[in-house]
């Protein structure tokens, strides 16, 4: 035992197995939570006792269909707002059997979870799509191995789940007889604002879709010019506009940035950061984040706090982190550096700048690329043109350019990563 290990069972004799429960006004904290923005550093919501415990148990009966007896088995991580509202919160509310769950889908193997919902006999099985992703790439086998018949409802969270990975649920692991919910709502709603239940019984539920807003909850899109957008088979920006229980009160410190990040683009309503399309039959699909927050594994993360990462590195002085897609995690970071004239060798300097965001955020965050380029294109207010950098990964036609500082930069980057894509394709 080294010196900092302290034996559970010594500490856990020295606590009274019973404590008296404090009272608490409805509106006192219960706790606080830190999330990504698209700027500065991560914001602390604040939620609050009475209105995100009744929502975190409403939600958890309805959507997923609890009932008396059921265990409910949500794998996410506990420090995660999804482990807080459905691992604690809204099952222990509902006097429910709840799993803990701490390991990672592969290990020891990829039949991992479905062993954990044979020998715990879960009914209600939550998780997000990038794990879902992962072990369809494992194959069948290892899911039909196990007994799934205690299997009711499947839940997906965190992300846009693909149709391959909603079908592979659906079929495989829910033998076509569970009901798949995808999940949308965020650190901020406190728990589940839109899901396909609950619905009447024997509606249907539409692949790759949160579908029906939640009693309580009145969605809203916005066009360009803040007006909202009404009927079927539209896009926009997903706006709601009541509040609900389970909504954060303020980000810790400083209301203001709260009122801003929220409540600034769209005057009396709040706004979620993400776009949605609205079906003919009116139903939700969430298209992705507007602003400069990007989605890996599941994880929300600000492309400026990768940034942030990388900038006390003395040989580079700006970078500029853009989201794209990826197989498996949803999305994976390119970053694109530039170092300073003396900065040495860049292979090392990139070693040590992925080293820089995994210690100070965490090995999912460190981009998956780096590419070093000479400048950044910028407008001329200073401002970095992301939307530029990632049509050049992307491809497509570049669009509108007249407001970058100097338009010979498009060649200039697009040649390094051509020259970046020759290399990797060499060394494979
Ligand atoms: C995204 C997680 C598509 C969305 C509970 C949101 C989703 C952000 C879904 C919140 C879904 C969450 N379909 N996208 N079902 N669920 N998101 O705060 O962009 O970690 O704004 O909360 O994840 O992430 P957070």
């Amino acid at each position: 035992m080294g010196d900092l290990d302290v034996p559970l069972e010594q500490e856990m004799g020295k606590e009274e197995p019973v404590c008296d429960p404090e009272s608490m006004g409805s509106e006192d904290m219960l706790f606080m939570l830190y999330t990504s923005g698209s700027t500065g550093t991560p914001k602390g919501l604040v939620h609050t006792q009475a209105g995100y415990l009744l929502y975190a148990a409403v939600t958890h009966k309805l959507v997923f269909d609890h009932q008396p007896g059921d265990v409910f088995g949500c794998v996410a991580d506990i420090g995660w707002i999804t482990g807080h509202s459905y691992v604690v919160y809204g099952p222990l509310c509902n006097g429910a059997t709840s799993v803990l769950f701490e390991s990672t889908p592969v290990y020891p193997d990829a039949g991992r979870y479905w062993e954990t919902v044979q020998r715990l006999r879960i009914n209600q099985f939550y998780g997000a799509p990038t794990a879902v992703r992962l072990l369809l790439k494992y194959g069948d086998s290892w899911v039909k191995k196990y007994d799934r018949s205690s299997l009711r409802t499947l839940g997906s969270v965190g992300e846009p789940i693909n149709h391959e990975a909603w079908e592979w649920l659906h079929k495989v692991v829910g033998d076509s007889r569970c009901t798949v919910v995808d999940t949308w709502w965020q650190t901020e709603t406190g728990g589940i604002c839109i899901a396909p239940r609950p619905s009447e019984e024997g509606a249907e539920i539409l692949p790759g879709m949160a579908m029906r807003p939640f009693f309580g909850i009145i969605p809203v899109l916005m066009d360009e010019k803040g007006n909202i957008v009404e009927g079927g088979n539209v896009s926009g920006a997903l706006c709601l506009s009541q509040a609900w229980p389970g909504m954060a009160r303020t980000i810790y410190g400083d209301h203001q940035r709260f009122v801003n990040a929220y409540f600034k683009a769209y005057p009396g309503y709040y706004f979620t950061g993400d776009g949605a399309h609205r079906t003919k039959g009116g139903y939700y699909q969430i298209t992705g984040r507007m602003d400069d927050v990007i989605n890996i594994s599941g994880h929300r993360l600000g492309t400026a706090e990768i940034e942030d990462a990388m900038a006390d590195h003395p040989a580079v002085p700006e970078s500029a982190v853009i989201g794209y897609p990826h197989d498996i995690k949803g999305e994976a970071a390119f970053a694109f550096i530039v170092l300073k004239d003396n900065a040495g060798d860049a292979d090392v300097v990139v070693k040590e700048l992925k080293a820089a965001v995994a210690s100070k955020i965490a090995k999912y965050a460190v981009p998956n690329e780096i590419l070093v380029v000479k400048r950044l294109p910028k407008t001329r207010s200073g401002k970095v043109m992301r939307r530029l950098l990632r049509k050049i990964i992307l491809g497509g036609d570049l669009g509108d350019t007249t407001t970058l500082e100097d338009p010979s930069i498009i060649t200039e980057i697009l040649s390094a990563y051509q020259k970046h894509r020759g290399k990797q394709a060499a060394s494979k």
